[in-house]
């Protein structure tokens, strides 16, 4: 199989285990372009990308901005703090109007969730979700298998523990679909009030005791707490979250091995990891930042596949 079974990227719960498959395989190869001196592949000169963000980010936006650039499309870029939403324009309105300009494919972060499906419904152009709301974020769970793979030859039978607010994480929900999907054991493991209690319909294991899940896995896969979500406080205080849930130096080296330290960005440092772990050599976030240009290039890649070009 050498096509993708869906016609936008809207989430990994729309995908199948050959997808992924053929995502990394894809992905393999443009790792391999963007380590040559000259990182770009003229594949999709006669595309044009938009890629619109209502919500903030760095790593996601300029992850997506440089993967696309390599490929050789054609990007615009679109901030909604800069935009005519904030002038009353609607979502279709503003992507319409985008499309006129004669675009191929749009990149799109938005607050709420849903909104790329419901964009998919009403316009012509691709989709990629690159988060929406506390849903899905597909591109980051596919980019997270990826660095497992590559650390650990393969995901299916590795045990990996989600630590952190995943009540709040659409990180955490495109990786539990994800590692599933793979063959991986998942437990989740943070404060009660930040487990979503639908989690175990998923077949994924709730484990309250962080020692106990480090012990148990061979990957962390950290969350950041995500203040801005909430609307009521979730625990009692930082300091005790921290201390709970808190990834030490002193925590790893109590293991009699060594596990493999994952986080998507952006890190609270000292709230739910600490410098010297996240700096440490079990950390891989910045090889995660670095695969997440392939695997963003080879998404966009097998989705342009789809488009009648002449
Ligand atoms: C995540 C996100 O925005 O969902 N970050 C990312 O895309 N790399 C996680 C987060 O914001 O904590």
């Amino acid at each position: 199989m050498n096509q993708l079974s869906v016609q936008h990227l809207l989430g990994i719960k729309h995908l199948n285990k050959n997808d992924i498959e053929l995502i990394f395989k894809t992905a393999d190869h443009f790792k391999e372009v963007i380590n040559r001196p000259i990182k770009k592949v003229p594949s999709l000169r006669d595309i044009t990308i938009a890629n619109l963000f209502f919500e903030n980010s760095t790593r996601t936006k300029l992850s997506f901005e440089l993967a696309e650039k390599r490929l050789s499309a054609d990007v615009i870029n679109f901030s909604s703090s800069q935009s005519s939403v904030k002038k009353g324009e609607t979502l279709i309105d503003t992507a319409n109007n985008i499309l006129s300009m004669k675009v191929d494919i749009i990149v799109m972060r938005h607050p709420n969730v849903g909104a790329c499906d419901f964009l998919a419904k009403h316009v012509t152009a691709k989709i990629v979700n690159a988060g929406d709301g506390t849903h899905e974020h597909p591109t980051q769970a596919l980019l997270d298998s990826y660095s497992i793979r590559e650390k650990l030859g393969s995901v299916a039978g590795k045990k990996v523990v989600i630590v952190g607010d995943v009540m709040h994480s659409r990180v955490a929900l495109s990786n539990i679909y994800a590692l599933k999907l793979q063959g991986a054991e998942i437990k989740v493991c943070g404060p009660k009030t930040l487990i979503p209690k639908y989690i175990t319909s998923l077949g994924v294991e709730v484990c309250p005791n962080l020692n106990e899940a480090l012990h148990w896995c061979d990957v962390a896969n950290v969350l950041r707490v995500q203040n801005e979500r909430m609307d009521v406080n979730y625990f009692p205080s930082t300091r005790e979250y921290s201390q709970l849930f808190g990834i030490t130096k002193k925590i790893l080296d109590s293991l009699k091995k060594e596990i493999v330290i994952m986080h998507p960005g952006p890190i609270n440092r000292g709230v739910e990891i600490t410098s010297d772990v996240a700096d440490s050599s079990q950390s891989i976030i910045l090889n995660q930042v670095e695969n997440g240009v392939a695997i963003r290039m080879a998404v966009i890649y097998l989705l342009a596949q789809q488009i009648e070009r002449n």
